[in-house]
């Protein structure tokens, strides 16, 4: 089996070794001509764990090669598979798929032979039958097939995600082009994933819906844990106690800064615009979208109110800027919102992250970047947590302590223990349960009667 994967981006190279690794030729195909000659000599363009060593060893085993020349790899090729950027379009919010029809044609005019172009990258429903559309007109002679190919893959745990994934929904309306799909899949197949064969606009929906549900149980349990905080409960101890029962399910149910990255802010979004153009609006998503925004605002108040309601000439210490852990991605993240209001409200920002710091400096001014995490803490009024990495988990609190001016601890990914802050000296505000204040004040109030 030999593929073309157009568009080395996160779903195109990860999606193309990991083909690689399953034993089919895989080249994968960029405009980008310094990215291309990067790759060649083992350079990743993303951060993603493993993804390296699955390059480079399958480069080694001649099963995976890098060209800008979308020709040379379409040529021949079984399948091709267009991966290619689908950015919110700017203004409407729809998806813009002039990447996806530009590859399209392309396909179109290289191919020989019989070829299923399979879109890996979300694209809203219709847009399969667009691309055949587009192969027919360009080359009314084409012997092909469309199929939609959805990834589900997890920044940062991607290659597991690809290599045992919970399904894989396929798409592919003839015989030979499912014969050729499951031929990819092979050791998919073997290992008895459950692979679902679709229609191609049920596929494409299904990624849309997955998506979206996701993102819905974050904005869920986002605003329980602010009714938790208003009621004296413990948003953990809900998450835990809904979902324990199995119709609900225990993940995704964190309560946090909001969801970002790539793929939800923007799905949520083109799901939104093609239920409204189809004349059947998704008012949940519409409103998982709106409490999503309105939670990076709130979680910046958050802050100052924790700092005694003024931040003015204050240094807060940002721990974590990227949407989530393990990766180096900053788009869409609750960063990009908190961290400009904090400054606006006239703090003085340093921040330290392991991988996101050099994208993060592209999109924020006037961050002091830290090299270390202590470093970031020194002389500081509070620290804020925001993304959850996990060297952030194990921090040395007496050395934190003894770093900041004031002992303040805003942790916005309830990575600590409320009770293990406070026995340690801290005033620590977390997400969904109530604040706390060191054990020695909080005994001293209570000896005094008084409350904060
Ligand atoms: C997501 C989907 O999970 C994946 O299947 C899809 O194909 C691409 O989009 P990804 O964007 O890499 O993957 O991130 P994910 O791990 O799903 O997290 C998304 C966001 O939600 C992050 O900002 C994360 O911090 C947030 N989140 C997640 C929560 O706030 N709470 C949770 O319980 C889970």
């Amino acid at each position: 089996m030999r593929i073309a994967v157009i568009g080395s981006g996160y779903v195109g190279l990860v999606s193309g070794a990991c083909f690689s690794e399953f034993g089919v030729n895989v080249t994968c195909v960029d405009l980008d001509a310094g990215k291309i000659a990067r790759l060649e000599k083992g350079e990743m363009p993303i951060y993603e764990p493993g993804l390296d060593q699955l390059v480079m060893s399958n480069m080694a085993a001649k099963r995976l090669s890098f060209t800008t020349d979308l020709n040379a790899a379409v040529k021949g090729a079984d399948a091709v598979f267009i991966a290619v950027g689908t950015p919110s379009r700017r203004g409407d919010g729809h998806a813009d798929l002039s990447y996806v029809f530009g590859a399209a044609e392309q396909i179109a005019q290289a191919m020989d032979g019989y070829t299923v172009v399979v879109t890996k990258s979300t694209v809203p429903v219709g847009t399969g039958r667009k691309v055949a559309d587009i192969i027919r007109k360009t080359r009314p002679d084409a012997a092909f097939d469309v199929v939609s190919n959805p990834e589900f893959l997890r920044e940062g745990s991607a290659i597991g995600d690809f290599m045992r994934p919970d399904r894989v929904v396929i798409g592919a309306e003839t015989e030979r082009a499912q014969n050729v799909m499951r031929e990819l899949y092979r050791p998919l197949f073997l290992n008895e994933t459950p692979i679902l064969f679709t229609k191609i606009e049920t596929s494409e929906l299904t990624k849309y819906a997955a998506n979206s549900f996701l993102a819905a149980k974050i904005s869920f349990i986002n605003e329980i844990a602010d009714l938790c905080e208003k009621v004296g409960a413990d948003v953990q101890d809900v998450a835990k106690g809904i979902g324990l029962d199995g119709r609900i399910g225990r993940k995704f149910l964190h309560a946090g800064p909001g969801y970002g990255g790539s793929c939800f802010p923007k799905d949520c979004l083109a799901l939104v615009k093609t239920a409204q153009d189809a004349g059947s609006p998704v008012s949940i998503i519409e409103a998982v979208i709106k409490v999503n925004d309105n939670r990076k605002e709130d979680m910046a108040q958050r802050v100052i109110r924790a700092c005694g309601g003024n931040v003015k000439g204050k240094t807060l210490a940002v721990l974590g800027v990227t949407f989530k852990p393990n990766t180096d991605d900053m788009r869409d993240s609750p960063a990009l919102d908190i961290i400009p209001a904090l400054q606006k409200a006239g703090a003085t920002v340093r921040a330290f992250d392991p991988e996101g710091m050099k994208e993060a400096a592209k999109m924020m001014d006037n961050v002091v970047w830290s090299k270390d995490t202590y470093e970031t803490m020194t002389g500081a009024d509070a620290v804020v947590i925001i993304t959850e990495w996990n060297e952030f988990r194990a921090l040395d609190l007496p050395r934190v302590k003894s770093l900041l001016s004031s002992p303040t601890v805003i942790d916005l990914r309830n990575i600590y223990k409320p009770e293990d802050m406070s026995a340690a000296g801290f005033y620590y505000v977390s997400i969904g349960r109530a604040a706390v204040e060191p054990s020695d004040t909080a005994e001293r109030r209570q000896a005094l009667g008084t409350s904060r």
